[in-house]
C-alpha cells in the first residue's frame, strides 16, 4: 500500500506511518478546551502507547495551543463512541464558536480520512463518513459563514488525505450553492472524500515519485479511477459516489479518462468534484512546482482550461472561493 503519498512530508521524506489495531488517531484540534473529555488520551513515544490524560481529565485552552500542529493523541479503540458523543456534543453547543467547530469537524475529518489509506478494508471508514459528512451538512445549514471558515482550514498540501478533505470541503461549498438539498449534499461529500480512493492501488514508487511521471508511471497514475471503482464495489455504495471516484478525471470536452464522455454524459456530481479535484490541485504546493493562489487558479480555469467544466459548476466555485477576499 503506498503509505508515503499522505503520510510522508514532501519536505524531509520521510516515513511518519504509525500501525496499530488498538488505538485509533485523533487531532489535537478535536478537543475542546476545559471540557471534561469522557476518554483516555495516549501518546506515542519511542513506538510505546504512553497514558497522557485519563479520562475524566481536562485540557486548557494554553496547553492545547502549545501543542497544536505537533501533536497526535491515541484513543483506545472501545472508547470510539465517547469519542464521537464528545465531538457531536461540542458541534451541537452554542458556546462554542463557529470557527472553533469547523475546525473540531476538520481534524476529526482529517484522522478519518487518514484511515480510509490505512486500512485494507475501507467498509468502516465509509461507514464512519456517513456521520463526518453529516456533521459538515448540519454546520453548513445552520451556518452557511462556516463554510468560509472551513475553506480557510485547507491546507494546500502535499497529502492526499488533506487533498481529500479539501476537495469535500470545496464540493460542499458548490454543492449548497447550486442548491443541493441535505441527502444530496451527503452523497457529494462522501464521493469527494473517496474520490482518490484507487490511488491505493497504484504502485507506492509512483505516487511518491518527486518528479513529473514518464509514459508508462503515467498510464498506471491514470488507472486509479477505475481501481477506485473496483474497491467501491465491494461496498454497498451508491452509483452518485461511485460516479464521483470514476467519473472525476473526465473533462466536458470528451479528452477525459477512463471513459472519454461528453459533458452531458458526466454524472453531475463527478463534474463538481472534477472541479473542486482540479482547483485544490492547482493551489497545492508540490516538490517539483510551485502553488498557484486560489485568485490565479481561478482566472486559470476561467480561462485556459474553460471548456474542461460544467460552466454553472465553475461560477459556483467562483462564487465559493471570491467571496472569502
Ligand atoms: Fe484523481
Ligand atoms: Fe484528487
Amino acid at each position: 500500500m503506498p503509505f508515503c503519498f499522505y503520510r510522508q512530508n514532501p519536505r524531509t521524506w520521510q516515513t511518519i506511518r504509525v500501525e496499530n489495531d488498538l488505538y485509533f488517531q485523533i487531532r489535537v484540534g478535536t478537543l475542546l478546551p476545559d471540557a471534561a473529555l469522557p476518554f483516555d488520551l495516549y501518546v506515542l513515544v519511542n513506538k510505546k502507547y504512553i497514558h497522557y490524560l485519563p479520562a475524566g481529565g481536562k485540557m486548557s485552552q494554553e496547553k492545547i495551543s502549545k501543542l497544536k500542529g505537533s501533536e497526535q493523541f491515541f484513543v483506545p479503540l472501545p472508547q470510539r463512541q465517547a469519542f464521537k458523543d464528545f465531538v457531536s456534543q461540542s458541534l451541537n453547543q452554542e458556546s462554542v464558536s463557529v470557527a472553533s467547530k469547523a475546525k473540531i469537524l476538520r481534524d476529526t475529518s482529517i484522522s478519518l480520512v487518514e484511515e480510509i489509506y490505512e486500512k485494507k478494508d475501507i467498509g468502516d471508514a465509509l461507514n464512519e463518513s456517513k456521520e463526518v459528512v453529516g456533521h459538515f451538512v448540519k454546520l453548513l445549514n445552520e451556518t452557511p459563514e462556516s463554510i468560509d471558515h472551513l475553506i480557510q482550514l485547507s491546507t494546500h498540501d502535499f497529502y492526499t488525505f488533506n487533498h481529500s478533505l479539501d476537495v469535500s470541503v470545496y464540493a460542499l461549498g458548490i454543492g449548497k450553492l447550486v442548491g443541493y438539498n441535505d441527502e444530496m449534499l451527503a452523497e457529494l461529500g462522501r464521493g469527494s472524500l473517496f474520490h482518490d480512493i484507487g490511488k491505493k492501488w497504484v504502485a507506492a514508487e509512483i505516487i511518491c515519485k518527486k518528479g513529473a511521471l514518464d509514459e508508462a508511471e503515467w498510464a498506471q497514475m491514470q488507472r486509479h479511477p477505475e481501481y477506485g471503482l473496483k474497491i467501491l464495489s465491494e461496498y454497498d455504495v451508491s452509483d452518485a459516489i461511485k460516479a464521483c471516484c470514476f467519473e472525476h478525471h473526465e473533462s466536458f470536452l470528451g479528452n477525459g479518462y477512463p471513459q472519454k464522455l461528453d459533458g452531458p454524459s458526466i454524472h453531475p456530481m463527478a463534474r463538481i468534484v472534477a472541479i473542486a479535484d482540479t482547483f485544490d490541485a492547482l493551489t497545492t504546493q508540490r516538490s517539483y512546482n510551485q502553488p498557484m493562489t486560489p485568485k490565479d487558479a481561478l482566472l486559470f480555469m476561467s480561462t485556459k482550461i474553460k471548456g474542461k467544466y460544467d460552466p454553472d459548476i465553475l461560477k459556483a466555485l467562483n462564487d465559493v472561493v471570491n467571496k472569502l477576499d
